[in-house]
């Protein structure tokens, strides 16, 4: 039996060899295939790789592999650096100086220095440090620094000259605070808008990527005309390769399915323009091609990049990516590195990996001819970086670079050149001096929306007008431009006004989010709020201007039609001053700025079109790529189609994907009182019993843990809504949840006045479980389904410790009576 079974396995295995053309979409790349970098900028000359070679024959092979790993600032202390001799850190998107978040630019060079110091104190070849950080729309992470649009508003500028000048203040912006790097510009041309990074590509096809890729290198690190990057210029990084904008679906960190042609035409996007520019650095992305993880793949990552693409820079991994390959953990990883990773990103688990891949090398698991070609890349860089040059810190400590006068002009003029025009009926733009204006909608005093994502923390949430203070949101922007054409401007998020004014600009859109937090499941704008208040001013006879804040195109028809103008205005970041320079005429009447802006997105026509992108067959957008109105050229747009095309019973998601989804907000309650968390990380009640916190569950921050020390609630709560057409549908509100230490309290759930027990007494400590409950059942026990605030609310009896990480209304899984 045994021996006719292993028979039968080679025989397969035979036939898949001889044939290869059956065994599924490839994800080998065939070198041959590829364009060449026109001429790779040589990074390589004789000087460095003499002196790269000295120095590394002068390494021990824990100094080479301490090379290879990067750590965390969070996970890590100075004093670790006299003991480990890592190669480099990095600051994640919501790792702060010394613990710090909102560290200023003083403590951040401190912090460095604090780590440099402590790294040139350990004995053996003296290897200077490399300092990365996600600078990806200005130095975001910074309280106080000049944040710009990100990346979508940029394409829609289609101005190469303003990335080369947006590239060179952010290198000057992060140099002043000591790092070296940023993990950027990002290649990725999303296609399937409801990728939760698409605000983070320049247009959804490649040719912005291509003519922005040399400008924006150039800026971040100048022209290497030393040999070296002059002071105030850094390291910058391409990512992520390859194809991270391509994955099914728009899933995060998902799969491109697709052919090699494909993966060329559209997906190797800049990154020739980047390596003919002189990238010193390339990210390998945490997504997969055919099902192969690209950290992993070494046809792309040696044999194309190494090869036709004259890439002589070093590869870095993304965050713990190399964790997700077969056979690898966080901690250990020879795959990677075997397959053309020059250096890991192990923020968290760089101890483990150090020791690990440190046997791997002595066991010849790793090659030392391959240990020693990433060091020798590495290495190499730093020459580059010029960080073995002594005036290399210069440019440190300089913080009145940081917002000055210039950046802040810089950013403004990339505002005014990113806003795209969709709809300007009856001329209501540009607002006429001297008229009184009414400034509405939420968004319309909050810099923190209009940064979005990786603005002072990962996610962006909690970011407020106090950290920039240097900053202007866009209600101040406009309300100074009205004062100064001899007009006046009012704020009133709610939109009330008791003198009629006349004409109201809303600013509303998303909320900030970042990376799979803001995957979607279509591209409904769905909050209700700013809708009916544009058709309130309308009912009361005030014509209205609406500015909409995103991170991709969404479905908006409603808004567009109940609008008499529509701005798209993307993520602008701390300038919304270029709002007004273009909405607000002059004292003469005329233009300030005309409208320049121009779709390098697709305007979708429902919310459930799918992959819309010009050139593809069937392309029908409600806006073309391209499209953009202005003063010169306007155009009157008649009434849209309202039918988003979401199907009635599509699920409702309450808290999904480590966030809880606008326009819901969670509040806490217990004897002591209520706090309402909104989008903070933690948050207690009056008397501290009743605890909140932002903590990893099944995935990195998915979950929100509660701690009550006696009886005490937790709400999602928001304007009504109605929910009997659910009801009908047969949907259930379904909870995930973790018990997290043991208890003999009860807790119920339900929304509004109905409630049935979650279920306490059958739960184990530590393990995941749903609980669900049928819509029909919670109006049985007492909820008005026609109008609910609160769509989801947990009590307990007493003390009660558990993680929640996924609210949702979906089709009942055990149907059953109630
Ligand atoms: C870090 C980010 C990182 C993310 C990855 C966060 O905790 O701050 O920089 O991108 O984790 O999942
Ligand atoms: C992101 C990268 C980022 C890195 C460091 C990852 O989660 O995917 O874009 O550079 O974290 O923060």
């Amino acid at each position: 039996m045994v021996r006719f079974e292993l028979a039968a396995g080679v025989c397969v295995a035979a036939i898949l060899a001889a044939a290869p053309a059956v065994a599924g979409p490839s994800s080998q790349a065939q070198p041959a295939n590829w364009p060449k970098a026109a001429s790779p900028k040589a990074l390589s000359d004789a000087k460095t790789e003499a002196f790269v070679a000295d120095l590394l024959k002068r390494m021990t092979v824990e100094e080479k592999v301490g090379q290879t790993i990067q750590a965390d600032i969070s996970y890590i202390k100075p004093e670790d650096l006299l003991t480990y001799p890592l190669g480099s850190l990095l600051a994640g998107g919501s790792s702060g100086p010394f613990g710090d978040e909102r560290g200023d630019a003083v403590k951040w060079l401190e912090m460095v220095r604090a780590f440099r110091q402590a790294a040139s104190e350990r004995p053996g070849a003296r290897v200077p440090l490399m300092f990365g950080i996600d600078a990806v729309h200005g130095h975001n992470n910074l309280v106080g620094a000049t944040l710009f649009p990100h990346n979508i508003g940029l394409g829609a500028a289609h101005d190469p000259d303003l990335i080369r000048r947006i590239g060179r203040a952010t290198a000057l912006e992060v140099a002043a605070t000591g790092a070296d790097w940023t993990f950027g510009p990002t290649l990725a041309v999303p296609r399937d808008d409801r990728w939760g990074r698409t605000y983070e590509g320049y247009a959804e096809s490649p040719d912005i990527a291509r003519r922005y890729e040399g400008p924006m290198t150039e800026g971040l690190q100048g022209k290497l005309t030393n040999g070296h990057l002059a002071n105030g210029h850094i390291a910058g990084s391409a990512k992520h390769f390859l194809a991270d904008g391509g994955t099914e679906a728009g899933l995060d960190q998902g799969d491109y399915k697709g052919g090699e042609r494909e993966l060329i035409d559209i997906h190797l996007s800049g990154y020739r323009e980047a390596i003919d520019a002189g990238v010193l650095t390339i990210m390998a992305s945490f997504s997969s091609w055919n099902g192969e993880k690209h950290t992993g793949n070494k046809s792309l990552l040696t044999d194309v990049l190494r090869g036709p693409l004259g890439f002589t820079g070093f590869t870095v991994g993304d965050w713990n990516a190399h964790g997700q390959l077969p056979g690898c953990t966080k901690e250990s990883c020879a795959l990677a590195m075997n397959a053309g990773l020059d250096m890991y990103m192990a923020p968290d688990s760089w101890k483990g990996l150090y020791a690990n891949t440190l046997a791997q090398v002595k066991s010849g698991e790793i090659p030392m001819a391959r240990l020693d070609q990433a060091v020798t890349r590495i290495l190499r860089v730093k020459v580059k970086t010029g960080l073995f040059e002594a005036q290399r810190p210069a440019a440190e400590g300089d913080f009145k670079v940081i917002a000055s006068p210039e950046h802040r002009a810089l950013a403004r003029e990339a505002v005014r050149k990113s806003l795209v025009l969709l709809k300007n009926n009856g001329g209501v733009l540009p607002l006429k001096p001297g008229a009184k204006i009414l400034v509405a909608g939420t968004a319309a005093d909050d810099i923190g929306q209009a940064s979005g994502g990786w603005t002072i923390s990962w996610q962006g949430t909690g970011a407020t007008n106090a950290d920039f203070k240097q900053g202007q949101s866009i209600w101040a922007g406009l309300r100074d431009a009205a004062t100064a054409a001899g007009g006046s401007a009012v704020l009133s998020p709610d939109g009330a006004f008791t003198d009629k004014p006349a004409v109201a600009v809303v600013v509303f859109g998303e909320t900030p989010y970042a990376e799979f937090q803001g995957d979607v499941d279509n591209l409904d704008f769905a909050p209700e709020g700013p809708l009916a208040l544009l058709r309130a001013l309308k009912a009361k006879g005030v014509p209205t201007v609406a500015v909409f804040l995103s991170g991709r195109p969404l479905w908006t028809n409603p808004e567009i039609n109940a609008a008499d103008a529509f701005v798209a205005a993307w993520l602008p970041g701390t300038e919304g001053g270029g709002v007004a320079d273009v909405l607000v005429a002059g004292p003469d009447g005329k233009p300030r700025h005309d409208f320049t802006g121009k779709l390098s997105f697709s305007w979708p026509k429902t919310a459930v079109q799918g992959p819309l992108n010009v050139g593809q067959a069937g392309y029908d957008p409600q806006f073309a790529y391209g499209y953009g109105l202005s003063y010169k050229q306007p155009a009157q747009v008649s009434q849209l189609a309202e039918v988003s095309g979401v199907l009635a019973g599509g699920v409702e998601r309450f808290l999904a994907d480590g966030r809880i989804i606008p326009p819901w907000s969670l509040s806490l309650k217990d004897a002591s009182g209520a706090v309402r968390a909104g989008q903070s990380r933690q948050a207690a009640t009056p008397g501290g019993g009743s605890r909140y916190a932002v903590v990893d569950g099944s995935a990195q921050e998915s979950g929100r843990s509660l701690v009550f020390a006696g009886p005490g609630s937790v709400t999602l709560s928001g304007k009504p809504v109605s929910l009997t057409a659910q009801a009908q549908q047969g949907l259930a509100l379904r909870v995930r949840y973790r018990l997290d230490a043991a208890t003999s309290s009860t807790a119920s759930f339900g929304l509004g006045a109905g409630a049935v027990d979650l279920g306490l007494a059958g739960a184990s400590v530590g393990a995941w479980k749903t609980a669900e409950v049928a819509l029909a059942c919670l109006a049985k026990a007492g909820a008005d389904l026609a109008a609910v605030s609160e769509p989801f609310k947990l009590s307990t009896t007493g003390a009660v410790s558990l993680t929640l990480e996924d609210i949702r209304l979906a089709p009942a899984q055990q149907p059953k009576g109630c």
